[in-house]
């Protein structure tokens, strides 16, 4: 499939003012280096935990916010680095869904105002009555009865305003949406039937979109690859199979041990025998080396001076980690190991048992009732 979006050594620096005695500058590296691609009519899915820099990727990719440096191409054309004027055409076919679908839509205007303004605004219809005819198009797309347009946001559910929001990105048919945990301020029944919905309308119009989430659940059913994101850096993308049954990253593997499990059979196949680390402060950047070495469990000398790249791993499989082949090198031992210990356990067991069985039988005295006495007093 050809590629859509092209992103190239994003980088995005906030300035956290002067302080000390020089008065020096200090910088938040909110977004540092990154890079990826998405296809058209591809989900990509961005998940990490909170504060480690995946909004702010989406609010450079649609120019709510300036880049420091890097590059991102849409359909091979520059689109970060467009004067204001020059990027409108582009803006249309760069389209965001908020989180928060309430504070994204202006309570003063009706829904058909609402998803009319951007028509108008991209000269997507001529007359009036074709924009109507746009927005009664869309509303019932999105399942909205189109005598609502007169109704005003706050008159809505929240699941329906979310409807609008999306009914407001679709109707201009963008090529590439970045969606911003769309489904988080939700319900869980709601969540599903919106989730139902994006992915509907995005497999006709076969837009390319950016689904940002810390659910990995939500990803999980969304998505058709996954970029796993730690303290404004990429350190783990591959398909979405490839990350849930074969991740290499500890921070990944991290995460997909902190999803609920809810019946014991699938807590069971699931189970990774990852141990360590903790969901803690994701910004606990260090200058050189890994930004994970605070909390990484197999980190070694070489992760505390170098920091590591995003290499290929597998075709399609790309994972920034020194040790990201520990686990299978050391797999093999500790397995040997771990039978032994569990084979030596079983035999002092038996050996326990046959010795209560035997000294039970044979040397009891014959005025005590076999089944009124613990074993434990016979064995010496
Ligand atoms: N305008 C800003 N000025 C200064 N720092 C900012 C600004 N916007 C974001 N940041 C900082 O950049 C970091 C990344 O923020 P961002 O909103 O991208 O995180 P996130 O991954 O989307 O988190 P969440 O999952 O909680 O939404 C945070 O530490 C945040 O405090
Ligand atoms: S590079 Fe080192 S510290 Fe970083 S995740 Fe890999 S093993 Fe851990
Ligand atoms: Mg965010």
């Amino acid at each position: 499939m050809p590629v859509r979006l092209k992103v190239i050594n994003l980088v995005k620096h906030f300035s956290l003012g002067r302080s000390g005695v020089a008065r020096q500058k200090y910088f938040l590296k909110a977004v540092d280096k990154v890079s990826f691609s998405i296809d058209r009519g591809e989900i990509l899915g961005l998940v990490g935990e909170s504060g480690c820099g995946k909004t702010t990727i989406g609010r450079l990719l649609t120019k709510l916010e300036e880049p420091t440096s890097g590059k991102a191409y849409l359909d091979e054309k520059e689109i970060l680095h467009q004067k204001f004027g020059e990027f409108r055409p582009i803006r249309r076919h760069v389209q965001m869904i908020f989180q928060d679908p309430f504070a994204s839509l202006n309570p003063r205007f009706t829904v058909g105002q609402l998803i009319a303004e951007p028509i108008r605004n991209f000269g997507l219809a001529n007359t009036r009555a074709d924009v109507a005819e746009k927005v009664t198009d869309i509303l019932t797309q999105v399942n909205i009865a189109s005598s609502a347009v007169n109704r005003y946001p706050f008159e809505f559910s929240g699941g329906q305003r979310q409807r609008i929001c999306i009914a407001r990105a679709m109707v201009v048919k963008p090529k590439l949406i970045i969606a911003d945990e769309p489904v988080s301020a939700l319900d869980v029944s709601i969540q599903a039937q919106i989730l139902n919905l994006i992915k509907e309308l995005q497999d006709y119009n076969q837009i390319s979109m950016l689904f940002i989430s810390h659910d990995l659940g939500v990803i999980r059913f969304i998505a058709d690859r996954i970029a796993v994101m730690y303290s404004g850096q990429i350190v783990e993308i591959a398909q979405k199979d490839e990350i849930f049954l074969r991740s290499k990253h500890p921070y990944t593997k991290l995460l997909l041990e902190s999803i609920p499990r809810i019946r014991k059979k699938q807590r069971k196949q699931d189970d990774r025998k990852f141990k360590g680390g903790s969901v803690t402060n994701g910004l606990m950047q260090s200058s050189i080396g890994c930004s994970y070495i605070s909390r990484c469990p197999i980190a070694s000398d070489r992760c505390r001076v170098e920091i590591p790249p995003l290499i290929p791993v597998k075709a399609n499989h790309f994972v920034a980690c020194h040790n990201h082949d520990l686990e299978k090198k050391g797999s093999w031992s500790a397995y040997i190991l771990d039978q032994l210990l569990r084979r030596q356990i079983a035999f002092r067991r038996f050996g326990l048992i046959f010795k209560t069985f035997w000294t039970d039988s044979m040397f009891r005295p014959a005025d005590i009732p076999p089944r009124q006495h613990s074993v434990r007093r016979y064995i010496r």
